[in-house]
């Protein structure tokens, strides 16, 4: 965390969560308090099928609602998909692009994740941008070589700091309760905060950088210490409001 940079913990609740979860996002929504607000941004990406939802049970606060991937045009002949215009039309105001299960379920490159993240800037909104090494990348000694590339690969020339996150989810500590030790967190994030550097000068001073995978109440502590931190992405804790709230307190 910086002087410059706002913190965020935002929650991917990935295919889970049906119409009675909107008690956990208004729970979430009424746990975010004015100390919470004073200190921290939060952001929840549920279910496209909850995104309305959502945003009508934290309309009365600043918790914003996001949504898990876009697709790259503003409409057309593409079954299935949803624009990011869509949704923002739902009331979105940020998108997740990119995720590890999207670029391993559904092949997508990092040309398709910059595609996406500039459909999300069409549309108004904010895109988180995941990037991480698998076990084996990061094994073979590769890590820094990988998350370098995809952030020159997957993050486009009209980043700032306002409509960027990246988001740094090591594939292996994905939902497996594995952690990388803050040391490890905080040399992966000078490497992105380098690379941003190096494309976008001063304004990525500004540009945040989150950690995911595996996230707990038990362990935010630690990781979000640690340098160039500036929040987290948060999958399976973040279904229940009382561990998620327990996450974001941690900036307390
Ligand atoms: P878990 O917190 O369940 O490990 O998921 C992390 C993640 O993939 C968030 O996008």
């Amino acid at each position: 965390m910086s002087a410059e940079r706002r913190p965020l913990v935002a929650g991917n609740w990935k295919m889970n969560g049906l119409r009675d979860s909107a008690a956990e996002i208004r729970a979430i929504a009424d746990g975010y308090d004015a100390a919470l607000a004073a200190r921290v941004d939060l952001l929840i990406c549920p279910p496209a099928t909850l995104l309305a939802t959502a945003v009508v049970e934290s309309d009365h606060s600043a918790l914003r609602i996001g949504a898990q991937d876009c697709h790259m045009k503003a409409s057309g002949a593409h079954t299935g998909d949803l624009s990011a215009e869509m949704l923002a039309d739902a009331g979105a105001t940020a998108v997740i692009v990119g995720h590890s299960e999207r670029r391993a379920d559904h092949h997508e490159s990092d040309e398709m994740v910059w595609e996406k993240a500039e459909a999300a800037w069409r549309a108004g909104l904010m895109a988180v941008v995941c990037v991480g090494e698998t076990e084996a990348q990061r094994q073979a000694g590769h890590c820094h070589a990988v998350v370098a590339r995809q952030v020159r690969g997957s993050v486009p020339d009209a980043a700032t700091p306002e409509n960027l996150v990246v988001a740094y989810e090591p594939v292996w500590a994905i939902g497996t309760g594995l952690v990388p030790t803050a040391e490890d967190v905080a040399e992966v994030h000078g490497v992105i905060r380098a690379v941003l550097k190096e494309r976008f000068g001063a304004a990525a001073q500004g540009m945040r950088i989150l950690y995911g995978g595996s996230v707990k109440p038990d362990n935010v502590g630690a990781l979000l210490g640690a340098a160039d931190v500036d929040g987290a992405l948060v999958g399976g804790a973040s279904l229940k409001s009382s561990d998620f709230l327990a996450i974001a307190r941690a900036y307390l």
